[in-house]
């Protein structure tokens, strides 16, 4: 005779199982049925965009890292708000692109009215703008949705990283966001495209420790020591607009514009990681593509967590 006690016993397991909260995976085929057009009409609003400025690769790339970076990759930085996360000091005056997204954004959804988020949008955007100034493709995976609030400006603040930090700073940074130190550096490769304002690597070009003296010379005349701080230098001096390896090249000639860059050739952990990645540039392509998958699955809102947004700049 079976005993009540394997009634209670088998409902209790139902019911616990019934109960686990479905954790929807990420998938390169999410759209496939929905909006089988989706990538392709997003490649060619994000092709055309770099067509007509090519540093809008950049911008797009940084826009998906700081997405990502602050409460998961969920098109939060995207929310026209004047008091949370677009204000951050990372953010403010800085992160660009926002009509860019916009307008593939809406390109996609005249094509299959809200089903692609916004989220979604970026993460493509990011991958092919990277591939439109030369880098190589990955597979974007897809079905993250959009939230409904962005971040606050403090927690921003507290997410993202600093031209100022320290090498432990940044490993410790992303490895907050399940990021290791070899997918920190490859990320960081990023900086083989796109411009900083002088405000960001002021202190390092007077500081005069720890750079080629020439290279700081050369960037003082567009960035004095005091005024100007939004005048813009490329982050690879060599070729900043094509996405290769000189970012790592310029590093062991002390030639990093930013002082986060520097630290990672600086007699530490990193050294090797980024020689490795000038000995080998095809290393480096790859291990960027991975990182970014790896990036783009920060804490997204899946199933029916969130919302697709009709317009990225607000919700609904
Ligand atoms: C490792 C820590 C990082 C720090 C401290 C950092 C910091 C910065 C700073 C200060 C700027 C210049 C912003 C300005 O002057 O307005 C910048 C630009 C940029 N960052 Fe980073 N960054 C980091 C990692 C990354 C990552 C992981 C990516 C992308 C995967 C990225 C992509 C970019 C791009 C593409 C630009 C140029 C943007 C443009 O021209 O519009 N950065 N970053």
């Amino acid at each position: 005779m079976i005993s009540s006690n394997y009634y209670y016993v088998v409902t209790l397991v139902i019911v616990l199982i019934s109960n686990v909260p479905c954790e929807a995976q990420l998938s390169s085929t999410f759209y496939d049925s929905t909006c089988p057009n989706a990538l392709s009409t997003i490649r060619t609003s994000i092709r055309q965009a770099v067509l007509r400025e090519r540093r809008m690769a950049a911008s797009l790339v940084r826009l998906h890292f700081h997405d990502c970076f602050v409460q998961g990759c969920d098109g939060s930085i995207l929310l026209d708000d004047t008091t949370g996360e677009r204000v951050a000091l990372q953010n403010n005056n800085s992160v660009r692109g926002f009509e860019v997204v916009e307008a593939a954004k809406q390109a996609v959804e005249a094509i299959c009215p809200g089903v692609v988020s916004c989220a979604d949008v970026l993460a493509v955007a990011a991958r092919d703008a990277t591939v439109a100034v030369g880098g190589q493709s990955w597979t974007v995976k897809l079905g993250r949705r959009d939230s409904t609030t962005a971040a606050t400006r403090a927690q921003a603040e507290s997410d993202l990283p600093r031209g100022s930090d320290s090498l432990q700073t940044l490993i410790s940074n992303f490895a907050n966001k399940n990021l290791n130190e070899r997918e920190m550096v490859a990320l960081s490769g990023s900086h083989t495209i796109g411009q900083a304002r002088c405000v960001t690597f002021r202190a390092r070009i007077y500081g005069n420790t720890n750079i080629n003296p020439g290279f700081a010379i050369m960037r003082q005349r567009q960035c004095p020591q005091t005024g100007g701080d939004n005048n813009l230098a490329p982050l690879d001096l060599v070729t900043p607009n094509s996405f290769d390896n000189n970012y790592f090249r310029n590093l062991v000639e002390l030639k990093g514009l930013l002082a986060s860059d520097q630290v990672l050739f600086s007699n530490g952990s990193s050294d090797s990681i980024v020689q490795g990645y000038i000995n080998n540039p095809r290393s480096f392509q790859s291990d960027f593509g991975a990182a970014m998958i790896k990036m783009g699955d920060i804490e997204p809102l899946t199933g029916g967590n969130g919302i697709i947004r009709r317009t990225c700049g607000s919700a609904n």
